[in-house]
């Protein structure tokens, strides 16, 4: 979910900004809030943001006091009653966040005669801080008592019918940031979201209240002695626009060819050396989604060529199963968002259990950067798309140059292999570029793939994580579903599902086991099933596919190929999704940064 938050005049004009930009968060419902003639005045609709917008053109508000949110359902369904703002008497709250503990809370309200409209955690908020209010307790303190109370986490945009048009910010574990601009105050759960009035950005610590007014911006709690430091807005007044493309995934996959040629600049050599890769007996790397997958890929590289134990693991698994830890170990999360809860409570477990940490992010000052010991940047720009395309390459990209530090440190391969690997670097650019120039080829391959219910990929060794990644891809916009297997494994089980109806998507670049793959490559066709391939010019030697079932890679280094054949992955899902008509950059059920464990 995103809150957002805004006291200027005209408020609802950034706020509805704010919205749009924070639409990636989720965006089953949204609603605004807003203080108008001494009254709390409220839209809310059921589905995307437009229709918010369209109901207000219908039934236009006005006002200098305005909160809003764009909603993932968690505790209940998408629903316009369960849609935020809620509200309570004098009261309207924005939450982003779970509250654990709001039964318990709930029936508390309900033994004091209190009615509830909807079925979340988060309406227990407004109703315990206007209780307290109506007890005349002043607002600061009725939300300070309120706050005492809730288990979970939350960042809130409270929204007080008063004597004037007062603010409120809070949060715990979630994320919020504050500003003060010219023009007005302004709270949001991600910098992205703040207009260009907004240069200057703090980010409060947990449960500092803050006050925005028409005069600033103030914090509640005097005796704690702190200070509001902004620092600079790294996205202030960046828009971010589609271009000529069809979708925001579209453009972020055709970006990927200058954002490698960027990165093959060496600009972030000095960022790796800080790390000590000797200091280290294990690397554990930590992250959900698509970063899981880019994680599972530098697991390889790191034990080839710097000889150093990596394991990986699932940040919502992490802190839950005792792993074993050691002051000789480095832990690395990895997260586009640099927000998504699961890895930053891993982190903090982490850390609290005195292992080094390092972050692997795109977005500069996000919560996990701002926790880690040490924080390198993937550099990829904003990604919109739900669905991880640019951001994905970006962190293989830095992963391969992190990896090819620590041999280095380690001494592992000799110099001239070493060389080797640092060139092979340099023809990503040029190899990318190669396979988006044949995108139409692969259309065909997806119109046809588009047709089955069921799809399975396959890959062996470090092509196992990206068939991982075409997998997911290809779920998460299209909804088709589909799994993904080491090739070798296919015979232990999978191999019962074969047969007409459950096509098999291949991965076969020219590698050292390319000779294997060809041999489960046999057993699927043995089994009727359709194959697709996409691979090697020398597979089509063995194998007789039509145009519309191979798509032929540009021969390429074994060390960089996962970096070349997630490019096909990515296009493949988008023109699925095309094919049969899905909204690709905003997928059902999806958000692009889950702040809720
Ligand atoms: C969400 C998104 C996925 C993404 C995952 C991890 O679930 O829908 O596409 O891979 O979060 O996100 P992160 O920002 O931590 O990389």
């Amino acid at each position: 979910c995103g809150i957002i938050g805004a006291v200027a005049d005209s408020a609802i004009k950034p706020v509805l900004e704010g919205l749009s930009r924070l639409e990636y968060r989720g965006y089953d419902s949204s609603g605004i809030s807003i203080l108008a003639d001494n009254e709390i005045k409220t839209r809310k609709v059921q589905g995307k943001l437009n229709q918010l917008k369209r109901l207000l053109s219908e039934q236009p508000l006005e006002g200098k006091c305005c909160i809003g949110h764009t909603r993932w359902a968690t505790h209940g369904k998408a629903t316009v009653s369960n849609a935020h703002p809620h509200q309570c008497g004098r009261v309207a709250v924005v939450h982003n966040g779970i509250i654990e503990n709001y039964l318990h809370l709930k029936e508390k309200l309900l033994q004091w005669g209190h009615h509830f409209n909807s079925s979340t955690d988060s309406e227990v908020i407004p109703h315990l801080i206007n209780h307290y209010l109506s007890q005349h307790l002043s607002e600061e303190d009725a939300i300070a008592k309120t706050i005492l109370q809730l288990k979970g986490s939350y960042a809130l945009g409270v929204l007080i019918n008063g004597d004037s048009n007062n603010l409120y910010a809070i949060k715990q574990g979630s994320p919020l940031v504050i500003s003060q601009g010219v023009n007005g105050a302004y709270l949001a759960s991600d910098a992205m979201a703040l207009g260009p009035d907004s240069s200057k950005i703090y980010y409060p610590k947990d449960n500092e209240l803050i006050k925005l007014t028409s005069h600033g911006i103030k914090l509640c709690n005097p005796s704690a002695n702190r200070k509001i430091h902004y620092i600079n807005n790294s996205y202030c007044s960046k828009i971010v626009s589609k271009g000529e493309h069809s979708s925001f995934m579209e453009k972020e996959i055709f970006e990927q060819v200058d954002l490698l040629n960027s990165l093959s600049v060496d600009r972030h050599a000095s960022d790796y050396s800080t790390i000590n890769f000797n200091d280290f007996n294990k690397i554990t790397i930590i992250a959900c989604g698509s970063s899981y997958y880019a994680a599972s890929v530098a697991k390889f590289w790191f034990e080839k060529y710097a000889n150093i134990l990596v394991e990986v693991d699932i940040a919502s698994e992490y802190r839950y199963r005792s792993p074993v830890m050691t002051h000789k170990e480095l832990a690395i999360f990895v997260s586009q968002s640099g927000e998504t809860a699961d890895t930053l409570a891993a982190l903090k477990y982490a850390k609290a259990n005195k292992v080094q940490t390092l972050a692997l992010v795109n977005v500069a000052n996000s919560s996990i950067a701002r926790e880690a010991h040490f924080t390198f940047e993937i550099y990829a720009g904003p990604e919109i798309g739900v669905a991880s395309t640019k951001a994905f390459t970006c962190q293989l990209a830095i992963f391969y140059k992190m990896c090819l530090e620590a041999a280095q440190q380690r001494a592992f391969i000799k110099f001239d292999e070493l060389k080797q690997l640092q060139q092979n670097f340099l023809q990503l650019p040029y190899l990318i570029e190669k396979i988006l120039q044949r995108c139409t080829e692969i259309k065909l391959l997806a119109i046809k793939l588009s047709r089955y219910s069921n799809i399975l990929f396959i890959g062996r060794g470090i092509q196992t994580p990206i068939a991982h990644e075409g997998a997911l891809k290809l779920k998460e916009i299209s909804y088709i579903h589909a799994e993904a297997y080491a090739a070798g494994e296919l015979k232990h089980g999978p191999i019962a599902l074969l047969d007409e109806q459950m096509p098999v998507v291949v991965i076969a670049p020219k590698d050292s086991l390319t000779d294997k793959l060809l041999s489960n490559i046999q057993e699927v066709q043995a089994r009727n099933a359709p194959l697709f391939i996409i691979g090697d010019a020398s597979i089509r030697d063995y194998i007789n596919l039509k145009e519309d079932e191979f798509f032929e890679l540009p021969p390429a280094p074994e060390s960089i190929q996962p970096i070349i054949t997630v490019i096909p992955m990515q296009l493949l899902a988008l023109y699925c999704a095309q094919t049969l008509g899905k909204n690709v950059d905003q997928p059902r059920n999806l958000a692009k940064s889950v702040t809720v464990e």
